[in-house]
């Protein structure tokens, strides 16, 4: 039963590690992030730079439909004063349609969806690349050594090789991450923002804040989700040792009976 489980589930990451096979085999750097372990939180600034790169560089293409703007003000997120993230909201249009009309968005609205048709929805990304140690990773190392998507989508924008082809009509460019050639251009190429804590925005620096902020955007309770956990794990010790001494009791009798003492 137990090889048949292991066999089953062996399989199942296998497959699960194929469907991601987009490329060859690719690199991914294990960059620290705030997140990391069983007690790691975001890290306020970072996501906060991270929308910052977000909006000025990946947003040209990229959308975000399932984040909506009032979320840029939850606790655990990035934390944006209120009447900052209502400003943030205006920048974008949306389509009314009891307006009939385009008008700036608010809170309850939700980021545009990419506005380049090739271009994925980043909202998920962080989560849909998680398994990834390179794209047939099996999700092993990140159980052991805490990688996951948000390393890959780092990785990613750093480890241009510099390289282009062109094929069927459309130019491709090599990547380490992505182990092989794909259709986004380097976006990054440092100082593309100016962060307003002081931080040097050089690729990599940027290339993590943009990662910790998506995986943030695909796992916005991860804080919350913790909390919980661990006062579940605690409940559960709790419980185990009462179980364990009620299961004593229960049996003291008996087991004396079995010993040639008479029970109570
Ligand atoms: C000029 C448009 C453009 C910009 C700017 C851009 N991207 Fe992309 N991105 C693309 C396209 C197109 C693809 C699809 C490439 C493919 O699948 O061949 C893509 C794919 C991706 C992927 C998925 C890779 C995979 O494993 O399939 C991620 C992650 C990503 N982009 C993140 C970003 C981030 C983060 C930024 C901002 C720093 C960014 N992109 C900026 C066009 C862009």
């Amino acid at each position: 039963m137990i090889k048949q489980l292991a066999i089953a589930a062996t399989a199942l990451s296998l497959s699960g590690g194929a469907v991601l096979a987009a490329g060859g085999a690719g690199e991914v750097e294990d960059y620290a992030f705030s997140f990391e372990g069983p007690f790691g939180t975001y890290d306020t600034m970072q996501l906060q730079r991270g929308l910052q790169v977000y909006t000025e560089v990946c947003a040209a293409c990229h959308g975000l439909k399932h984040v909506a703007f009032r979320n840029l003000s939850d606790a655990g997120g990035p934390e944006l004063p209120v009447d900052q993230m209502r400003a943030y909201a205006e920048f974008y249009e949306v389509f009314d349609e009891e307006l009939d009309d385009f008008r700036p968005a608010g809170p309850t609205d939700h980021f545009p969806e990419s506005s380049l048709e090739n271009a994925p929805d980043l909202s998920l990304m962080a989560k849909g690349r998680a398994g990834f140690s390179g794209p047939y990773g099996t999700g092993i190392s990140q159980l052991f050594n805490g990688m996951g998507g948000a390393e890959y989508i780092a990785s990613l924008l750093v480890k241009y090789t510099g390289s282009e082809k062109e094929e069927a009509g459309t130019v491709l460019y090599g990547n380490d991450a992505y182990g092989g050639y794909f259709a986004m251009a380097q976006p990054l190429w440092g100082d593309d923002v100016e962060y307003q804590d002081g931080t040097e925005a050089t690729i990599e620096q940027q290339a993590k804040d943009v990662a910790a902020f998506l995986m943030w955007t695909a796992e916005p309770k991860l804080n919350a989700r913790k909390e919980a956990g661990f006062t579940a794990v605690a409940f559960l010790v709790v419980l185990s040792v009462l179980l364990y001494l009620t299961n004593k009791r229960i049996w003291a009798p008996v087991k004396r009976k079995v010993k040639g003492q008479p029970a109570e």
